[in-house]
């Protein structure tokens, strides 16, 4: 995700870009994302949707490790039209926004230490290349994100980023599936998080309500840990079609005479796919 009031790094190009310096990592975080890797891929069978598994082979690059951005981006290029680019870390919303609407996803430039297997706050190249670049080889995902992008640029405009940023937070980054008469993650926080992959589906806490996206832009959300509700899309087209059709500047309108929602109240309206109990957040325990 994006922030505010940052400076851009000494040697950044414009449009904060760096080059990613492919040479410059160790065997040692290499075989971290090897190994991070080889455990999510082994967990997510069963558990990711199909088209972040099948886009899963664009990161099987001919040389173990990290992947390299000039390389990946060719096989984006080739499937999608997307790229991926390298930033030192948070980027201003406006960067950000430009660099989606242009099929450019940014991924920042380090990757975790071991003591931080599995949990950092900061996205690193495992979160952001293995967690988002699948999908990116979807289609129709790939086009959610740059009208995600370009809707971004709209809602700069509006004063609405916060409330626009709600929509990529519960689908991109957070994002619930139904398929088959089960439910699947697809969202890059989870996807690249061990615990979250089973939580989000397997755990009794969290609340799993039918996407809505009015009701999404209203609920607030938390970075610390796991979320306290899902949201489930029954299609990538759907979540399209409604991004694009909608007229967003009316509905922020309306919805800044609103309250928000809490992140864990289930509204009478909402289509309940399962009831959490709350139990984990109860706890109060901090875990990724
Ligand atoms: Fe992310």
């Amino acid at each position: 995700m994006a922030g505010k009031k940052l400076d851009r790094a000494p040697g950044a190009m414009e449009d904060w870009t760096i080059p990613q310096d492919w040479e410059r990592f160790s065997p040692a975080e290499h075989a971290m994302w090897d190994r991070l890797f080889d455990r999510q891929t082994r967990l997510l069978g069963d558990r990711a949707a199909p088209e972040f598994l099948g886009g899963l082979d664009v990161l099987r690059m001919e040389r173990p490790g990290i992947p390299h951005f000039g390389e990946l981006s060719d096989r984006l290029m080739k499937l999608t039209g997307w790229q991926v680019v390298a930033v030192p870390g948070l980027i201003p919303d406006d960067v950000f926004f430009e660099h989606l609407a242009n099929r450019r996803f940014v991924s920042g430039n380090f990757i975790r230490t071991p003591a931080q297997l599995d949990y950092l706050q900061e996205p690193d190249i495992f979160h952001d290349v293995f967690g988002h670049v699948p999908l990116l080889a979807d289609p129709v995902f790939a086009d959610y994100l740059q009208a995600y992008g370009q809707g971004g640029q709209r809602a700069s405009a509006l004063g609405a980023i916060e409330r626009l940023s709600r929509l990529y937070w519960y689908t991109v980054e957070f994002g619930l599936i139904r398929r088959d008469g089960n439910l699947r993650i697809y969202g890059a926080g989870i996807v690249s998080s061990h615990g979250e992959s089973i939580f989000a589906l397997d755990d009794q806490s969290p609340n799993r309500i039918g996407f809505d996206l009015r009701r999404v832009m209203r609920t607030k959300y938390r970075i610390d840990d796991y979320q306290q509700t899902y949201f489930v899309i029954d299609s990538f087209e759907d979540l399209l079609r409604e991004t694009l059709e909608t007229d967003f500047g009316p509905v922020y309108a309306d919805l800044a005479t609103q309250p928000d929602i809490e992140i864990d109240t289930v509204e009478p309206e909402d289509r309940v796919v399962s009831l959490g109990t709350q139990a984990y957040a109860r706890k109060g325990v901090l875990s990724a």
